[in-house]
């Protein structure tokens, strides 16, 4: 689901509700190696003969938006929309944020750090009352043990790893914490 929009203005970023109409981007971000490669660097194993279709994007889609147990944004950077960031609800605590970024031209502008930190203040320290409705204390994320660019982008933005390191799906992961203040 879709509950509010996020502008970080000063770096021309507004995180907005998910479209239908975005089906066309999604499909040229998860194509070929490229798109294979963005995928597996957010954890999913995929079948060998996985390609992508724009019927199963358009779904994925649909359930962004009317999905009950996720909140889910598209990133529009200078206008363009570049990537998706997202948080799975559970009943005493939330999942992520997980952020997508596909152009890769604009990585290390800093853009997966603000948008990572304007999610986190929303979900912990929202004072306009859209976020309180799940009441959490806390937000657990994770990410591949090899993925070195979220895992700065986590320990920047505050989140302490948790736990020992676990292999899940084929790859090894590290959770991530970060707690209200109080
Ligand atoms: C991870 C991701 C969101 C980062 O986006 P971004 O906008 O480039 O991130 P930022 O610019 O805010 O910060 C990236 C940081 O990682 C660092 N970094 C990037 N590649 C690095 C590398 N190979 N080694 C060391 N540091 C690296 C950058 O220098 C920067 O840190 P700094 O500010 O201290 O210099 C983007 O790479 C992405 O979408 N990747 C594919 C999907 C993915 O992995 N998502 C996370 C799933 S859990």
């Amino acid at each position: 689901m879709f509950v509010q929009k996020i502008s970080i203005a000063e770096q021309y970023i507004e995180l907005i509700s998910p479209e239908i109409s975005h089906a066309d981007i999604s499909l040229e971000w998860v194509s070929g190696k490229d798109g294979r490669e963005l995928l597996e660097k957010m954890g999913n194993n995929l079948p060998k003969d996985w390609t992508p279709s724009i019927e199963e994007e358009r779904d994925r889609i649909i359930d962004f938006i009317h999905g009950e147990n996720e909140v889910n944004w598209a990133i529009e950077y200078q206008g363009e929309i570049i990537g998706a960031v997202w948080l799975s609800l559970e009943p005493d605590k939330l999942i992520g944020p997980h952020i997508m970024i596909a152009d890769k031209s604009v990585y290390g502008r800093g853009i997966a750090t603000s948008v990572m930190q304007a999610v986190c203040g929303w979900a912990l320290t929202d004072k306009t009352g859209s976020a309180s409705r799940f009441n959490h204390k806390e937000l657990i994320t994770r990410c591949r043990v090899d993925n070195v660019p979220i895992i700065r982008v986590n320990e920047k933005i505050g989140f302490k790893p948790t736990g020992e390191t676990y292999k899940e799906d084929g790859f090894t992961w590290q959770n991530y914490i970060m707690k209200k203040a109080r």
